[in-house]
């Protein structure tokens, strides 16, 4: 429960988290490069070399998986929480011709409430938009949305108009995360994939899918890495 340790949280967004997660996702390489794909691999590898972090290794492989999956589908793609654009480089490498929409405030996280306890710092992961921009320039179809969401929807008819058939989120706080499934929820595709980032080891993430799945036909799929999705039914 080491990740789960509120003293370990706030240590993160620095040297020390680049070090640590360096080393899991190396070690993720490892045990995933004795059976993928290493041209997939690879990608991942060059990926958390750009953007010197982004998702781990696993993680990062079942982004880039669900994007070609979903990319049969209709519907949009869209990512909530982009930072320097490394799992949105996932997105981009498997969703063909689709759309993607990338929401952030490309100024990093905003406060936090009770229920986050406290481990993150206002504007935590601050990356601008023009860098992001420049990193994906060669991704094709994306979309930027910047400002603190879900205000940056709230007069956007044009994305309220629109369904998803995959939409990933990694903002780390509790209403970031309850926006996220209530903006994109209703506007999913059946079969549409609601997944995040750091279900099982942040408070207000966790806290998030408990309360919005409550009262839905729908059940979370808790999986090996921090993530969880949903798959939405017909
Ligand atoms: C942990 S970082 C995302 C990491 C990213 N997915 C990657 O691949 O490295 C969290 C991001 O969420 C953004 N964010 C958090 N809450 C937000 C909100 N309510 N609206 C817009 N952006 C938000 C921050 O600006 C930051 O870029």
């Amino acid at each position: 429960m080491l990740l789960k340790n509120r003293f370990v949280q706030s240590l993160g967004g620095g040297r020390l988290e680049q070090v640590g997660t360096g080393l899991v996702s190396f070690l993720q390489r490892q045990s995933l490069g004795a059976h993928k794909s290493p041209e997939k691999i690879a990608m991942i590898k060059k990926m958390r070399r750009d953007v010197r972090g982004g998702p781990l290794t696993n993680e990062a492989f079942l982004l880039h998986s669900l994007a070609k999956a979903q990319s049969k589908l209709a519907g949009d793609f869209a990512e909530v929480g982009v930072f320097r654009g490394g799992s949105a480089r996932m997105l981009c490498e498997g969703k063909g011709d689709k759309a993607l929409h990338l929401f952030d405030t490309f100024a990093g996280l905003p406060e936090g409430t009770d229920i986050d306890g406290g481990v993150f710092r206002p504007a935590q992961y601050a990356c601008s938009k023009d860098r992001v921009q420049a990193y994906l320039k060669d991704c094709k179809n994306v979309h930027y949305h910047q400002g603190l969401f879900p205000d940056s929807v709230i007069d956007d008819e044009e994305i309220k108009q629109k369904k998803f058939a995959l939409a990933h989120f990694d903002v780390d706080l509790y209403e970031g995360t309850k926006a996220c499934l209530e903006f994109f929820y209703p506007r999913m595709v059946p079969g549409g994939i609601l997944i995040s980032h750091d279900y099982s080891i942040l408070d207000g993430v966790s806290e998030a899918f408990h309360e919005f799945l409550a009262d839905k036909p729908e059940w979370l799929i808790d999986i090996p890495t921090t993530q969880c999705m949903i798959v939405k039914l017909p």
